[in-house]
Protein backbone atom coordinates (compact mmCIF):
# COMPACT_ATOMS: atom_id res chain seq x y z
CA UNK A 1 0.00 0.00 0.00
CA UNK A 2 2.32 2.15 0.26
CA UNK A 3 3.29 3.37 -3.32
CA UNK A 4 5.47 6.45 -3.72
CA UNK A 5 3.09 8.10 -6.44
CA UNK A 6 -0.19 7.35 -5.11
CA UNK A 7 -1.10 10.25 -3.00
CA UNK A 8 -2.85 9.35 0.38
CA UNK A 9 -5.77 11.40 1.91
CA UNK A 10 -7.51 10.60 5.67
CA UNK A 11 -10.94 11.59 5.97
CA UNK A 12 -13.62 11.20 8.87
CA UNK A 13 -14.70 7.96 9.06
CA UNK A 14 -18.22 8.22 10.22
CA UNK A 15 -19.18 11.63 11.44
CA UNK A 16 -20.12 15.18 10.87
CA UNK A 17 -17.30 15.84 7.71
CA UNK A 18 -17.92 12.33 5.95
CA UNK A 19 -20.86 13.21 3.29
CA UNK A 20 -19.40 15.98 2.35
CA UNK A 21 -15.86 14.85 2.04
CA UNK A 22 -16.98 11.61 -0.02
CA UNK A 23 -19.32 14.32 -2.01
CA UNK A 24 -16.32 17.02 -2.13
CA UNK A 25 -13.97 14.32 -3.66
CA UNK A 26 -16.97 12.85 -5.97
CA UNK A 27 -17.40 16.74 -7.32
CA UNK A 28 -13.46 16.76 -8.20
CA UNK A 29 -13.81 13.44 -10.17
CA UNK A 30 -12.90 10.91 -7.99
CA UNK A 31 -14.15 7.25 -8.25
CA UNK A 32 -13.09 5.10 -5.61
CA UNK A 33 -13.56 1.10 -5.06
CA UNK A 34 -13.87 0.25 -0.77
CA UNK A 35 -11.71 -2.31 0.54
CA UNK A 36 -13.55 -5.33 2.87
CA UNK A 37 -12.42 -3.49 6.04
CA UNK A 38 -14.31 -0.22 4.65
CA UNK A 39 -11.13 1.60 5.78
CA UNK A 40 -9.13 2.23 2.83
CA UNK A 41 -10.89 3.36 -0.73
CA UNK A 42 -8.79 2.88 -3.42
CA UNK A 43 -9.09 5.71 -6.28
CA UNK A 44 -10.22 3.81 -9.68
CA UNK A 45 -9.03 7.09 -12.04
CA UNK A 46 -6.86 8.89 -9.81
CA UNK A 47 -3.79 8.31 -8.46
CA UNK A 48 -5.27 8.99 -4.95
CA UNK A 49 -6.25 6.44 -1.95
CA UNK A 50 -8.61 7.52 0.91
CA UNK A 51 -8.23 6.24 5.03
CA UNK A 52 -10.84 6.53 6.81
CA UNK A 53 -10.12 6.95 10.20
CA UNK A 54 -11.26 8.84 13.37
CA UNK A 55 -10.87 12.94 12.64
CA UNK A 56 -9.05 13.60 15.81
CA UNK A 57 -6.20 11.00 14.48
CA UNK A 58 -6.05 13.11 10.95
CA UNK A 59 -3.38 15.73 11.81
CA UNK A 60 -1.22 13.34 13.70
CA UNK A 61 -1.78 11.21 10.55
CA UNK A 62 -0.43 13.85 8.10
CA UNK A 63 1.99 15.27 10.63
CA UNK A 64 3.67 12.26 10.78
CA UNK A 65 3.48 11.47 7.13
CA UNK A 66 1.67 8.60 7.31
CA UNK A 67 -0.73 10.58 5.05
CA UNK A 68 -0.48 13.35 2.72
CA UNK A 69 -3.01 15.20 2.77
CA UNK A 70 -6.15 15.26 5.26
CA UNK A 71 -9.72 16.94 5.36
CA UNK A 72 -10.64 17.59 8.92
CA UNK A 73 -12.31 20.49 11.04
CA UNK A 74 -9.91 23.49 12.06
CA UNK A 75 -11.42 22.68 15.78
CA UNK A 76 -9.19 19.56 15.58
CA UNK A 77 -6.20 20.56 13.78
CA UNK A 78 -5.68 23.56 16.29
CA UNK A 79 -6.46 21.87 19.01
CA UNK A 80 -3.31 19.82 17.98
CA UNK A 81 -0.78 22.84 17.06
CA UNK A 82 -1.31 23.98 20.73
CA UNK A 83 -1.03 20.75 21.87
CA UNK A 84 2.45 20.04 20.24
CA UNK A 85 3.21 23.58 21.23
CA UNK A 86 2.38 22.88 25.34
CA UNK A 87 5.36 19.84 24.29
CA UNK A 88 7.43 22.20 22.60
CA UNK A 89 6.61 20.92 19.16
CA UNK A 90 5.77 23.27 15.65
CA UNK A 91 3.00 21.84 14.09
CA UNK A 92 4.95 20.14 11.20
CA UNK A 93 1.37 20.55 9.06
CA UNK A 94 -0.26 23.63 6.43
CA UNK A 95 -3.65 24.59 5.68
CA UNK A 96 -3.82 24.38 2.24
CA UNK A 97 -7.55 25.02 1.79
CA UNK A 98 -10.56 26.27 3.49
CA UNK A 99 -13.62 24.61 2.81
CA UNK A 100 -17.11 25.63 2.54
CA UNK A 101 -18.66 23.27 4.56
CA UNK A 102 -18.82 21.47 7.83
CA UNK A 103 -19.48 25.06 9.87
CA UNK A 104 -19.94 24.62 13.85
CA UNK A 105 -18.13 26.46 16.91
CA UNK A 106 -16.73 25.11 19.70
CA UNK A 107 -18.50 26.62 22.85
CA UNK A 108 -19.33 27.37 25.93
CA UNK A 109 -22.37 26.08 27.44
CA UNK A 110 -23.92 25.92 31.02
CA UNK A 111 -27.42 23.84 32.21
CA UNK A 112 -30.29 25.96 31.44
CA UNK A 113 -31.08 26.97 34.95
CA UNK A 114 -27.23 27.87 35.42
CA UNK A 115 -28.88 31.04 38.11
CA UNK A 116 -24.97 31.47 38.61
CA UNK A 117 -24.11 32.52 35.06
CA UNK A 118 -23.75 36.35 34.52
CA UNK A 119 -20.93 36.66 31.83
CA UNK A 120 -17.27 34.68 31.45
CA UNK A 121 -16.10 36.01 34.75
CA UNK A 122 -18.54 33.87 36.35
CA UNK A 123 -16.45 30.87 35.43
CA UNK A 124 -13.99 31.21 37.94
CA UNK A 125 -13.60 28.60 39.65
CA UNK A 126 -16.12 26.15 38.08
CA UNK A 127 -15.15 23.10 36.30
CA UNK A 128 -15.76 22.90 32.78
CA UNK A 129 -15.71 19.24 30.36
CA UNK A 130 -14.32 19.38 27.30
CA UNK A 131 -12.75 17.17 24.85
CA UNK A 132 -10.41 20.22 23.98
CA UNK A 133 -8.64 21.17 26.89
CA UNK A 134 -5.91 23.02 25.03
CA UNK A 135 -7.96 25.10 22.98
CA UNK A 136 -10.09 26.14 26.24
CA UNK A 137 -7.29 26.86 28.04
CA UNK A 138 -5.88 29.33 25.56
CA UNK A 139 -9.68 31.20 25.68
CA UNK A 140 -9.68 30.95 29.50
CA UNK A 141 -6.19 32.34 29.74
CA UNK A 142 -7.50 35.38 27.11
CA UNK A 143 -10.00 36.31 29.93
CA UNK A 144 -7.90 35.82 32.70
CA UNK A 145 -10.39 33.17 34.32
CA UNK A 146 -9.31 30.88 36.58
CA UNK A 147 -11.40 27.35 35.57
CA UNK A 148 -10.94 23.78 36.49
CA UNK A 149 -10.66 22.09 32.73
CA UNK A 150 -12.53 18.36 33.09
CA UNK A 151 -10.64 16.91 30.17
CA UNK A 152 -12.84 13.64 28.87
CA UNK A 153 -12.98 11.33 25.77
CA UNK A 154 -15.78 11.63 24.77
CA UNK A 155 -19.91 12.52 25.96
CA UNK A 156 -19.02 15.87 27.20
CA UNK A 157 -22.85 16.89 26.97
CA UNK A 158 -24.01 14.98 29.96
CA UNK A 159 -21.18 16.02 32.30
CA UNK A 160 -23.10 18.20 34.32
CA UNK A 161 -25.91 15.75 35.04
CA UNK A 162 -23.53 13.46 36.20
CA UNK A 163 -22.18 16.06 38.50
CA UNK A 164 -18.92 16.11 36.67
CA UNK A 165 -18.49 19.53 35.72
CA UNK A 166 -20.27 23.09 36.14
CA UNK A 167 -20.11 24.25 32.24
CA UNK A 168 -19.07 22.19 29.23
CA UNK A 169 -16.81 23.26 26.15
CA UNK A 170 -18.08 21.46 23.14
CA UNK A 171 -18.62 21.92 19.38
CA UNK A 172 -22.36 23.16 18.16
CA UNK A 173 -23.25 22.90 14.86
CA UNK A 174 -26.87 22.67 14.71
CA UNK A 175 -27.54 23.11 18.48
CA UNK A 176 -29.66 20.14 18.89
CA UNK A 177 -27.47 18.23 21.20
CA UNK A 178 -27.64 21.04 23.67
CA UNK A 179 -31.58 21.30 23.39
CA UNK A 180 -31.50 17.10 24.18
CA UNK A 181 -29.33 18.30 27.33
CA UNK A 182 -30.57 20.96 28.16
CA UNK A 183 -27.58 23.07 28.25
CA UNK A 184 -27.77 26.76 27.37
CA UNK A 185 -24.86 28.10 24.59
CA UNK A 186 -22.99 31.44 26.15
CA UNK A 187 -19.45 31.90 24.90
CA UNK A 188 -17.99 31.20 21.14
CA UNK A 189 -14.48 29.70 21.28
CA UNK A 190 -13.56 29.31 18.03
CA UNK A 191 -15.68 28.89 14.82
CA UNK A 192 -14.78 25.78 12.70
CA UNK A 193 -14.78 24.54 9.17
CA UNK A 194 -13.31 22.01 7.32
CA UNK A 195 -9.96 22.39 6.04
CA UNK A 196 -7.19 20.19 3.95
CA UNK A 197 -4.04 20.23 5.34
CA UNK A 198 -1.10 18.63 3.95
CA UNK A 199 2.45 16.61 5.13
CA UNK A 200 5.70 19.53 5.68
CA UNK A 201 7.41 16.92 3.79
CA UNK A 202 8.09 17.51 0.21
CA UNK A 203 6.69 15.21 -2.65
CA UNK A 204 7.91 13.80 -5.68
CA UNK A 205 6.77 15.40 -8.48
CA UNK A 206 4.14 13.11 -9.80
CA UNK A 207 2.65 13.30 -6.56
CA UNK A 208 2.76 17.19 -5.99
CA UNK A 209 1.27 17.30 -9.61
CA UNK A 210 -1.66 15.66 -8.62
CA UNK A 211 -2.61 17.92 -5.10
CA UNK A 212 -2.01 20.55 -7.39
CA UNK A 213 -5.07 19.27 -9.57
CA UNK A 214 -7.04 18.14 -6.68
CA UNK A 215 -6.47 21.52 -5.34
CA UNK A 216 -7.59 23.36 -8.84
CA UNK A 217 -10.90 20.99 -8.95
CA UNK A 218 -12.00 21.54 -5.00
CA UNK A 219 -11.42 25.74 -6.15
CA UNK A 220 -13.47 24.97 -9.04
CA UNK A 221 -16.35 22.82 -7.24
CA UNK A 222 -16.34 25.76 -4.25
CA UNK A 223 -16.59 28.58 -6.85
CA UNK A 224 -19.50 26.75 -8.88
CA UNK A 225 -20.99 26.14 -5.61
CA UNK A 226 -22.23 29.61 -5.58
CA UNK A 227 -22.02 30.86 -8.72
CA UNK A 228 -24.68 31.46 -11.47
CA UNK A 229 -24.91 31.94 -15.24
CA UNK A 230 -27.10 34.84 -16.10
CA UNK A 231 -28.45 35.93 -19.24
CA UNK A 232 -30.96 38.79 -19.93
CA UNK A 233 -32.29 41.39 -22.66
CA UNK A 234 -31.80 45.11 -21.90
CA UNK A 235 -31.54 48.27 -24.23
CA UNK A 236 -27.94 49.25 -24.47
CA UNK A 237 -28.93 52.63 -22.60
CA UNK A 238 -29.49 50.51 -19.19
CA UNK A 239 -26.28 48.93 -19.34
CA UNK A 240 -24.15 50.80 -16.97
CA UNK A 241 -27.08 50.43 -14.57
CA UNK A 242 -27.95 46.96 -14.89
CA UNK A 243 -23.89 46.35 -14.85
CA UNK A 244 -23.92 47.49 -11.00
CA UNK A 245 -26.78 44.94 -10.28
CA UNK A 246 -24.56 41.78 -11.45
CA UNK A 247 -23.86 40.06 -7.95
CA UNK A 248 -19.65 39.13 -8.18
CA UNK A 249 -19.71 39.43 -11.85
CA UNK A 250 -16.15 40.37 -14.20
CA UNK A 251 -17.17 41.53 -17.32
CA UNK A 252 -20.08 40.23 -18.90
CA UNK A 253 -20.29 39.56 -22.96
CA UNK A 254 -22.36 41.65 -24.77
CA UNK A 255 -24.19 40.89 -28.30
CA UNK A 256 -26.14 42.60 -30.06
CA UNK A 257 -29.74 41.11 -31.24
CA UNK A 258 -30.98 40.66 -34.66
CA UNK A 259 -33.25 43.10 -36.43
CA UNK A 260 -31.99 46.79 -35.71
CA UNK A 261 -32.77 47.17 -31.77
CA UNK A 262 -31.24 48.96 -29.47
CA UNK A 263 -31.23 45.85 -27.36
CA UNK A 264 -28.56 44.05 -26.31
CA UNK A 265 -28.15 40.73 -25.06
CA UNK A 266 -25.83 40.03 -21.76
CA UNK A 267 -24.19 37.00 -20.22
CA UNK A 268 -22.40 36.91 -17.33
CA UNK A 269 -21.04 34.61 -14.63
CA UNK A 270 -22.21 35.69 -11.18
CA UNK A 271 -19.94 34.40 -7.98
CA UNK A 272 -22.83 34.91 -5.86
CA UNK A 273 -26.22 32.93 -6.04
CA UNK A 274 -28.54 35.16 -7.70
CA UNK A 275 -31.67 35.77 -5.77
CA UNK A 276 -34.98 37.05 -6.70
CA UNK A 277 -34.86 40.17 -5.45
CA UNK A 278 -31.76 41.15 -7.97
CA UNK A 279 -33.78 39.82 -10.67
CA UNK A 280 -36.44 42.23 -10.04
CA UNK A 281 -34.00 44.85 -9.89
CA UNK A 282 -32.50 43.97 -12.43
CA UNK A 283 -36.37 44.21 -14.28
CA UNK A 284 -36.56 47.50 -12.75
CA UNK A 285 -33.44 48.30 -14.37
CA UNK A 286 -34.86 47.45 -18.07
CA UNK A 287 -34.04 43.99 -18.29
CA UNK A 288 -36.10 41.59 -19.72
CA UNK A 289 -35.78 37.97 -20.89
CA UNK A 290 -34.12 37.10 -18.09
CA UNK A 291 -32.88 33.30 -17.11
CA UNK A 292 -30.55 31.84 -14.17
CA UNK A 293 -28.70 28.88 -15.04
CA UNK A 294 -26.47 26.64 -12.38
CA UNK A 295 -23.12 26.15 -13.46
CA UNK A 296 -21.69 22.78 -13.71
CA UNK A 297 -17.97 23.15 -13.40
CA UNK A 298 -15.80 26.42 -13.78
CA UNK A 299 -11.79 26.02 -14.33
CA UNK A 300 -9.76 29.46 -14.01
C1 LIG B 1 -20.04 17.09 18.03
C2 LIG B 1 -20.26 17.42 19.49
C3 LIG B 1 -21.73 17.19 19.72
C4 LIG B 1 -22.32 17.37 18.35
C5 LIG B 1 -23.02 18.71 18.25
O1 LIG B 1 -19.58 15.80 17.87
O2 LIG B 1 -19.46 16.64 20.35
O3 LIG B 1 -21.96 15.89 20.18
O4 LIG B 1 -21.27 17.31 17.39
O5 LIG B 1 -23.76 18.82 17.05
P1 LIG B 1 -25.22 19.46 17.04
O6 LIG B 1 -25.08 20.86 17.58
O7 LIG B 1 -25.62 19.46 15.59
O8 LIG B 1 -26.12 18.62 17.88
P2 LIG B 1 -18.86 15.29 16.50
O9 LIG B 1 -19.88 14.89 15.49
O10 LIG B 1 -17.85 16.29 16.04
O11 LIG B 1 -18.14 13.97 16.93
P3 LIG B 1 -16.77 13.77 17.72
O12 LIG B 1 -16.63 14.92 18.65
O13 LIG B 1 -16.95 12.45 18.39
O14 LIG B 1 -15.70 13.72 16.67
ZN1 LIG C 1 -13.80 13.62 16.80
Amino acid sequence: MDNPVRLKLAVQKSGRLTDQSIDLLGRCGLKFSRGKDQLVGFGENMPLDLLFVRDDDIPDLVEEDVCDLGLVGLNVVEEKRLELAARGHAARFEILRTLDFGRCRLALAVPEEATWWSGPRSLDGRRIATTYPYLLARWLTEHSIQAEIVTLSGAVEIAPRLGRADAICDLVSTGSTLVANRLREVEVVLESHAVIVRTPLSLAAAKADWVERLLMRVDGVQQVRESKYIMLHAPRSALPAIRKLLPGSESPTIIPLEGGTDKVAVHAVCRENVFWETLEALKAAGASALLVLPVEKMLA
